[in-house]
């Protein structure tokens, strides 16, 4: 095998406590009304901020620093977990696209000052069409697809589509042989938001399938408001319709068949509410929902004035015939394909689409398709079977040389973040790298609500999880994710977030104080910001209005840097933050880590933030 052993780091000792706490969504900005961790009573975390200096600092999250195409694009928690875990910078490509949701920036650059807010704003709301036109060029794509670089799902994606390979491979052949006889689906989220999917690759695939002799094709869309502003759904609709109608011009009949909001349809995660998936299969593959429409434009705007949801919940609809028949459900001989590239919400619906034997819900039909992922979902589960695009390849993580090198891991979170601590964290592979030596143990979260009901979540839960598992003393390593931040911080609730924060800040203390009573160390970080802005902002730094003279309200994560802090009795009075790591990322925590642990890391890591000085 390959070799997995660290050498000893020459200062630092070994069989230390060492507590790794992430922070979901928890973003250092400047004080003021929307940000909600400044709002908040966060004694701990100030106390954390204000303590020695040498040990607070700040590392990027968003952007080329987690391997995202650009220094304009948020993270998020899979690419910031990836990142933490690996120790590495795995590159999500340059390429994506010149414009995105979440700055104000257009591709021209400076657009002058006589612009207003308000004129921003309803460019924000009304260039939806014209960003979408972004295509790389196929010279690009090919140069790209020959560098030897570590790549990620987005990219790997990208690439495939630019350069043709993504219909020679064995998953679309799949696909392709029911293009004859059958109609081909096209199940995922539709937004630009680059977390789970791109518009962009549904595009294209929509163009190849053609291209390929698909004759039949029925889209089956997710409404997003949670990685894209709220409201933007219609656009995306928009787009994809004029894509659809130009497809039927060429003779393909091509029609959106059903949708809804992707917090309430389909895309649910880590198991917690098989519900949410029930409510697509009836949608997707039954062609039965509460809600039917003419078209998909129609269900989304109706839906939201009256409903009164937000994209992010929009119930489940299905566009019927004039007859009131469903325009696509999905029944035998029929190909499908789950267009996002994430993983984490998708795989509950591939567990459907695929397995023979299911008792999650009652699927009253189970037909026989050829489905296949856009990419494989979950490598150990090897599900689903068939899939568009190989998973990338993330190897050698922190996590896994730490256990070969004897150290004792214990990871915790609640249900909705618990695959980040674990899954992603290790790469996304599922399951243990060495049962013996690690435990993970899940809260199960709340289900059935949005998390602005609930804002402090299982905070003291994870919290008291960890504080027994650190006295125990049976761990070296006690990592948890506390959700608070970015689950409140998704559902826009301003209120809600302010204490959903505290309730974080509430469980690192329990957390640290645990820490000191065995004399052990604690780092405390986080994946990417959220809560501390709550509202779209202009390049100036100023509050976007929207039409009605309203604030933009920010769903979505943000660019900015988040906290590192290290501490506890255990760690020897000369350790602090060297100062050589200026643009130190996530990719550096996991170095930091592994040194902490009492090892060097392995040459190939981002380097350490850490070093010890004599005194
Ligand atoms: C989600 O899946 O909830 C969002 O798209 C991204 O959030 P996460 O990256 O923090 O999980
Ligand atoms: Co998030």
């Amino acid at each position: 095998g390959i070799e997995r052993k660290l050498a000893d780091h020459p200062k630092l000792p070994k069989d230390k406590t060492v507590a790794v706490v992430v922070l979901d969504g928890w973003g250092e900005a400047s004080p003021n009304q929307y940000n909600c961790i400044h709002a908040a009573d966060t004694p701990t975390m100030d106390s954390l901020k204000k303590g020695v200096p040498e040990r607070w600092r700040l590392v990027r999250a968003h952007g080329t620093a987690v391997g995202l195409p650009t220094d304009d694009d948020m993270g998020n928690s899979e690419v910031g977990h990836n990142a933490l875990g690996a120790g590495r910078i795995y590159a999500q490509g340059h390429t994506r696209t010149l414009w995105d949701h979440n700055k104000t920036e257009t591709r021209d650059g400076d657009k002058g000052d006589q612009n207003s807010e308000k004129a921003e704003a309803l460019e924000v709301a009304q260039t939806q069409d014209a960003k979408t036109d972004f295509r790389r060029s196929v010279d690009e794509a090919e140069e790209d697809s020959e560098e030897e670089t570590d790549e990620l799902e987005a990219k790997l994606v990208d690439n495939a589509l630019a350069s043709g390979k993504i219909y020679e491979g064995e998953g679309f052949k799949y696909i392709n042989e029911c293009f004859e006889a059958g109609t081909f689906h096209l199940i995922g989220l539709l937004s630009d938001g680059g977390v789970h999917s791109r518009l962009d690759q549904l595009q294209l695939l929509l163009k190849g399938a053609c291209e390929h002799g698909a004759k039949r094709i029925r889209v089956h869309i997710l409404t997003d408001g949670r990685d894209v502003l709220d409201g933007t759904s219609l656009g995306f609709v928009q787009t994809l319709e004029n894509d659809l109608v130009k497809l039927r011009e060429k003779g393909v009949d091509a029609q959106i068949a059903s949708g809804g909001g992707r917090m309430y349809v389909t895309m649910d995660r880590y198991e917690n509410d098989w519900n949410v998936v029930k409510r697509g299969w009836e949608a997707h593959v039954l062609g039965e929902a509460p809600y039917k429409f003419r078209s998909a434009v129609e269900a989304v705007k109706k839906l939201r004035e009256e409903t009164n949801a937000d994209d992010q919940y929009l119930p489940p609809f299905v566009i019927v015939h004039d007859n009131g028949k469903p325009v696509g459900p999905i029944v035998d001989g029929d190909a499908v394909v789950t267009f996002n590239f994430r993983a984490d919400r998708m795989v509950m619906l591939a567990k459907a689409l695929e397995y023979e034997d299911f008792d999650k819900f009652d699927r009253v039909r189970f037909p026989k398709i050829h489905y296949a992922g856009m990419l494989q979902y979950d490598g150990e589960l090897k599900l689903p079977s068939h899939y568009l695009v190989s998973p990338p390849e993330i190897e050698r993580t922190s996590g896994e040389y730490l256990v070969h090198n004897g150290v004792r891991i214990f990871a915790c979170s609640e249900t909705v973040k618990f695959g980040h601590v674990t899954f992603f964290w290790n790469g996304n592979r599922s399951g243990y790298f060495n049962r013996e030596m690690e435990e993970y143990v899940e809260i199960p979260s709340d289900s059935g609500i949005t998390f602005n009901v609930q804002p402090k979540m299982k905070a003291l839960e994870i919290a008291e999880k960890a504080r027994d598992a650190i006295l125990c003393r049976k761990f070296h390593q006690v990592r948890v994710n506390l959700p608070n931040g970015d689950m409140v911080g998704h559902t826009g609730d301003i209120e809600a977030t302010i204490v959903a924060c505290k309730a974080a800040d509430d469980a690192v203390k329990v957390i640290l104080d645990a820490i000191e009573q065995v004399g052990g160390i604690y780092v405390v970080t986080a994946d990417h910001g959220n809560a501390e802005d709550m509202v779209k902002r202009n390049k100036r730094g100023e509050p976007l209005l929207d039409k009605n003279g309203n604030i933009q309200i920010l769903t979505s994560h943000t660019l900015h840097p988040v906290p590192v802090a290290i501490g506890g009795p255990g760690l020897l009075p000369g350790v602090r933050f060297c100062k050589d790591v200026p643009d130190g990322g996530l990719a550096n925590v996991a170095a930091t880590v592994m040194n902490l642990h009492g090892f060097e890391a392995p040459s190939d890591y981002e380097p350490t933030l850490i070093e010890v000085a004599d005194n």
